[in-house]
């Protein structure tokens, strides 16, 4: 069987990193966006001596046409067009609904919905006309129940869900499923910094006791990325410990 070529937007970021080692570690070929290129150099040359060989692509999420030309840049250096694409990029920008502006708001929305727009648009033909494709989209708990301080988070996250199903009814017959994954305290470096009286204080609404790991969601993309995932699809996955059943 050829080898699976998988796309991982925000692919050295915390979250991103696990997804991309968790495809390698199903055999495929994965390519790890970026838009930081020295962090992403470091990173590469990290995985290379942990016996990863994955590639790196420089693409700004927001942008349409970077996104075109991130598409056709990884088919030329991958081999071949993307199967599995991981809408991961994300970024937060709190603040209460009465102080936020509008470039809080738009950035957020930008990055985090408009990006599922411009990513999936230029790979979609391709899964279409070769009868495959897993698109994979991270949202987030907030997108499910709302966040205080989070207007613009929890409203570009909650769009990914609707952007999911919608499109997982137009490609279902073609063999390419759209799903989200939800995830809820992920333990990355980010969280991690976290003062550690906060973190005491989030952990204990969760009922699983404890913050998700990484790997947790990377396992969970490979197993929704898997040839034989294809009776899933518009599905959203919870990954929260119990923070949040809905
Ligand atoms: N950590 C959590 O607890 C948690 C919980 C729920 C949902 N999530 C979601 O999980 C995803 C990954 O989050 P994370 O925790 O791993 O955060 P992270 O470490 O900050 O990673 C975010 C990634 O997004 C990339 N990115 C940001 N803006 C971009 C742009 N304009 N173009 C291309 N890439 C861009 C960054 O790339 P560069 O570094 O190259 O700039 C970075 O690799 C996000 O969608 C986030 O909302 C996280």
């Amino acid at each position: 069987m050829t080898q699976r070529i998988a796309l991982v937007t925000g692919g050295t970021g915390g979250i991103g990193s696990a997804i991309c080692l968790s495809l390698a570690d199903q055999g495929m070929k994965v390519v790890a966006g970026y838009s930081n290129e020295a962090k992403a150099k470091a990173w590469q040359q990290e995985q290379k001596e942990a016996g990863y060989d994955i590639l790196i692509q420089h693409v700004d999420v927001t942008s349409l046409e970077s996104c075109q030309q991130a598409v056709a840049e990884v088919k030329e250096k991958a081999g071949g067009s993307i199967d599995v694409l991981v809408n991961n990029a994300g970024i937060t920008r709190d603040g209460v609904f009465k102080k936020m502006d509008w470039d809080q708001w738009n950035s957020v929305l930008t990055t985090n919905l408009d990006s599922a727009f411009n990513m999936t648009r230029p790979v979609v033909d391709d899964m279409l006309e070769k009868g495959f494709g897993r698109i994979i989209n991270i949202s987030s708990v907030n997108g499910e129940k709302g966040q205080f301080g989070q207007t613009n988070y929890s409203a570009a996250k909650a769009g990914l869900h609707g952007f999911t199903k919608a499109l997982a009814q137009e490609t279902a017959r073609k063999g390419v499923t759209v799903n989200t994954i939800s995830p809820g305290y992920i333990l990355t470096p980010m969280v991690a910094k976290i003062a550690p009286e906060i973190q005491e204080k989030i952990v204990a609404q969760i009922p699983v006791g404890r913050m998700g790991a990484p790997e947790e969601i990377g396992r969970t993309v490979a197993f929704l990325a898997d040839d034989n995932a294809g009776y899933i699809t518009g599905s959203n996955l919870s990954i929260n410990g119990g923070q949040h059943m809905s």
